[in-house]
């Protein structure tokens, strides 16, 4: 199905996002068919650019990053347009009527608008005001949907008052708060495995599993990054969202039928029975840390402290392990343990299910627990570890494999993340974004963790490229299990 004919607005439309990923990933869209010929894109920000330096900025982009060329690109530049206003002085967006009309009028949009906010999270409040304050969120000609970026407040107290801020002038229906984490394809394969087959979910309870670990692992540092990263750290930047939302896909119930009330019905109850965290609990259950210099692969790489835009007495987390727990019927008793950093030896995001091993050993030696592994990215897709006979004299168990890569499935159309949450915000499917109260949820979740780490939270060192703290070992340890160490999740297919 292809989007509606819309109007998409960009806010930030000279920043980092939008060329580096907006502009490809509606670039490809239009490039596969999946955009009608009527949609624009109105870029707004303060440079003083126009619609022609506009366009050729992202024409370069667009060559550069993405390998484009011939009469498509030319066709999708022309769709480009630039209007540059003070975007934290309401009357500027004056000067955005004239430009909307013409671009409704030109496209035949019948109003329709997406605004997408790409900028620093204080224009968040800003931008809805000054758009209702001249009538450009009204749905009488149209509809007016929004877009938001995280972080979605910087701890409970924001989070709330940003969202009573944006509910003043948007309703919750046309709110579209985007975790790109929900548009990876595996992540979403997480719910039709789960879903859509016999075999699993009848083990996927407390009865058969013993503990689940989710793995956000990034091999490079903060990069430019480090004065945005440095107010967030791992906590808020992977954890609070992108993690809690792939634990939500694991852990929560069946919803009735796929749509944006019922699957956000079944996130939002997951994730408020997430077991409150006491101070206790976090004593022992959270480890942080953050990176030191060191060599990789023959290379001098920074610690975390050295990095650019990082004050030198940081003490903000690029690491952090939890282990936290579900209280409810399904998950009682099973431990998830989740962590995520950056300079870890690889870049690997993955689920491991360890199911329980079996009630009595009749072998001297069984096979490992088996392991349902759902690697989300990269080399996506499934490994299923469990015992079979070691050749040879005796009843000793090894341990094999049965393996499924994303790649066979032979997909001409498969879209990236933006791409998908691009494309469902113009079709209003809300499904894959985040809803008010799941967001909570989540914060409500995290912000003992966080008023603790403020009051006496300490950080363990770790070399860039290791695996993180040794503490974080031990916490894990303590329940007598180990992290698994990801590597290539299989072999690939000669
Ligand atoms: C972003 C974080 O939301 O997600 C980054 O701000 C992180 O710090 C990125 O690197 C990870 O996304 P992905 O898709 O590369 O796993």
């Amino acid at each position: 199905m292809k989007a509606d004919n819309n109007c998409i607005v960009i806010f930030g439309a000279s920043g980092d996002l939008t060329y580096r990923k907006l502009i490809p990933a509606l670039y490809h869209l239009y490039k596969i068919g999946r955009l009608s010929e009527n949609f624009s894109v109105l870029g707004v920000a303060r440079s003083a650019l126009d619609d022609e330096s506009f366009r050729q900025k992202m024409h370069d982009t667009l060559i550069k990053l993405e390998n484009a060329s011939g009469e498509i690109l030319e066709k999708f530049c022309e769709h480009l347009y630039y209007q540059a206003i003070n975007t934290s002085d309401a009357v500027d967006y004056a000067k955005l009527l004239p430009r909307l009309d013409e671009l409704h009028d030109k496209y035949g949009t019948g109003g329709n608008t997406l605004y997408y906010l790409s900028t620093p999270p204080s224009l968040y409040g800003v931008i809805p005001e000054c758009l209702s304050a001249h009538g450009l969120t009204t749905e009488e000609f149209g509809w007016k949907r929004i877009i938001v970026e995280k972080p979605f407040g910087y701890d409970i107290e924001t989070a709330k008052a940003l969202d009573i801020q944006i509910h003043k002038y948007f309703e919750e229906h046309q709110i579209y708060r985007i975790d790109h984490y929900l548009g990876k394809e595996t992540v979403q394969n997480l719910l039709v495995l789960r879903f859509s087959n016999g075999l699993f979910e009848p083990l996927w309870n407390r009865n058969f599993i013993d503990y689940v670990e989710i793995t956000g692992a990034e091999s490079i540092g903060v990069e430019d990054r480090g004065g945005y990263y440095d107010g967030s750290g791992a906590m808020r930047d992977m954890f609070q969202n992108h993690l809690l939302q792939v634990l939500a896909m694991v852990a929560m119930e069946p919803p009735a039928i796929i749509n944006a009330d019922s699957m956000r019905d079944e996130v939002a109850k997951v994730l408020h029975c997430l077991h409150p965290l006491s101070n206790e609990d976090i004593k022992n259950n959270l480890v942080l840390g953050q990176y030191t210099a060191s060599e990789i692969d023959g290379e001098q790489v920074k610690g975390y402290l050295q990095e650019k835009g990082v004050p030198e007495d940081s003490t903000t987390e690029t690491y952090m392990a939890v282990r936290c727990q579900i209280d409810n019927w399904r998950w009682a008793g099973v431990p998830f343990y989740v962590r995520t950093g950056k300079r870890l030896p690889t870049r690997v995001t993955e689920v491991v299910i360890h199911f329980k091993t079996t009630p009595h050993p009749v072998f001297s030696q069984n096979a490992p627990d088996n392991k349902l592994i759902i690697r989300i990215q990269p080399d996506e897709g499934i490994s299923m570890r469990f015992g079979l006979k070691k050749p040879g004299a005796g009843f000793e168990a090894k341990e094999v494999s049965m393996d499924f890569r994303y790649a066979d499935l032979a997909s001409p159309s498969l879209l990236t993340a933006y791409e998908r949450l691009l494309l469902d915000a113009m079709k209003g499917d809300a499904t894959l974004f985040a809803r008010t109260d799941a967001v909570h949820a989540c914060w409500k979740f995290v912000q003992p963790i966080l008023d603790y780490k403020a009051e006496r939270g300490r950080i363990y060192e770790y070399e860039a490229g290791t695996w993180g703290p040794s503490e974080a070992d031990k916490l894990i340890a303590k329940h007598g299990k180990v992290w698994r160490k990801p590597s290539g999740l299989m072999k690939k297919k000669v």
